[in-house]
């Protein structure tokens, strides 16, 4: 670790190292920049639903991924199956009905609202669209994977203040702002800790930060949330202009297969963003069941309360297990265990149980486990009793 953030130096010069060694005969060109040769292939941390059901049937316990365990709404579905009559067609490039229908849902304009194929998309896009040469990244660390990742094959280095007690430590990410800072993320509530940054702490943030930043408040979980002091940031958008938020359907809506997102914004913004993308970055089907899982907030309602409900019981589970669980306002719970986190998560798996081990994140001995249906979420704790000889 260094004064500027975490894990920057050794990743540069690894970068060189590789680019170095990359350098082909053709007058000395690189097929990729150092950026690219020093980043991993993707390896997804997730193993592919499929398969598992495959391999177990229904005793297959899917809870690494944040899904919701609910499944989509019928409404959505209901749409997604008349869309797909219409497939020969492509999709509506301005993706204007489902831009008009998240402005009324959260009561701003339709100039202000961005639609993207995931929130992971409008994340890369952030970066391509406004991080210029020279200019950097900040977040956190654990934080979500994704801001390291675009910002390092957009060629940016991303500076991470790490987390303190597994939160956001709003002192060490304003530190790492300086003239060259041009993004800023912050996962609230953050995966993979589930914890969150409350609103007067998030305003005070907000007010130490040059305004010339762009804060980009990913808030992939927000519709799950039940903290009173959970930021109000759509109130917050008109007092800042370079505030962003980012929401998903991947999460409370129940459709992360479908791959859909919006950002909120200063539509001074959005016009650039629309420079760089694809026409048809959003599916017709994707748009078709977006728009209806919106006007569908009865099942969001009802999922919240299912997954707040299968917190609390993972929680309390978690801690009669002698474990001490973090405050999750998200849909998944995380824990450190004494020792052997990979031992426990194979133990799960040869028995059907897919949770996450945190290691890729530096958690060493941290699970991450989903919050499924009531009796899956009693399931995987039994599991978890019967293994814990492994971690004592
Ligand atoms: C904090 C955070 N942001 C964004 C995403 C991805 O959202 P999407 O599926 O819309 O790309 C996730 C999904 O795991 C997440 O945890």
């Amino acid at each position: 670790m260094n004064s500027k953030g975490i894990a920057n130096v050794p990743e540069a010069e690894a970068a060189r190292a590789v680019a170095e060694a990359a350098r082909t005969e053709w007058g000395g060109t690189t097929l990729v920049g150092p950026e690219v040769a020093a980043m991993p292939p993707l390896t997804p941390q997730s193993p592919y639903w499929a398969d598992l059901t495959a391999r177990h049937g229904d005793a297959a316990l899917l809870m690494s991924a944040n899904e919701n365990p609910l499944g989509p709404s019928p409404a959505a579905q209901a749409a997604i199956q008349t869309a797909v009559t219409e497939l020969h067609r492509f999709p509506d490039p301005r993706a204007l009905s489902l831009k008009q229908a998240v402005a009324a849902h959260h009561q701003v304009s339709e100039d202000a609202v961005v639609i993207g194929h995931g929130a992971n998309e409008l994340i890369e896009r952030l970066v391509r669209t406004f991080v210029g040469q020279g200019e950097t990244v900040v977040s956190a660390w654990p934080s979500y994977a994704v801001y390291r990742l675009v910002g390092h094959a957009a060629g940016r280095e991303v500076l991470l203040a790490p987390l303190r007690d597994g939160r956001y430590d709003l002192v060490g990410l304003a530190a790492l702002v300086d003239l060259r800072t041009k993004l800023v993320f912050i996962a609230n509530p953050n995966n993979p800790t589930a914890t969150y940054v409350p609103h007067r702490a998030l305003v005070a943030f907000l007010e130490r930060i040059p305004r010339s930043v762009i804060v980009v408040l990913d808030e992939a979980y927000a519709e799950l949330t039940d903290a009173a002091d959970f930021p109000d940031s759509f109130s917050l958008l008109p007092l800042r202009p370079r505030l962003v938020v980012l929401r998903t359907f991947s999460k409370a809506y129940g459709l992360a297969g479908l791959r859909v997102g919006y950002g909120v914004m200063d539509p001074e913004l959005v016009p650039y963003l629309d420079r760089v993308r694809q026409a048809h970055n959003v599916s017709s089907v994707g748009q078709a069941g977006a728009l209806a899982a919106l006007t569908d907030q009865a099942h969001v309602a009802t999922s919240r309360r299912v997954i707040r409900q299968g917190v609390h019981a993972l929680t309390a589970g978690l801690k009669a297990l002698s474990l001490s669980p973090l405050p999750s306002q998200t849909n998944f719970v995380t824990v450190a265990l004494p020792k052997n986190a990979d031992g426990v998560v194979r133990a799960l798996a040869e028995r059907g149980g897919y949770i996450r081990r945190l290691a890729g994140y530096g958690l060493e001995d941290t699970l991450r486990i989903t919050v499924g249906r009531p009796a899956e979420n009693q399931r995987i704790l039994e599991m978890l009793d019967d293994l814990r000889h492994l971690w004592r």
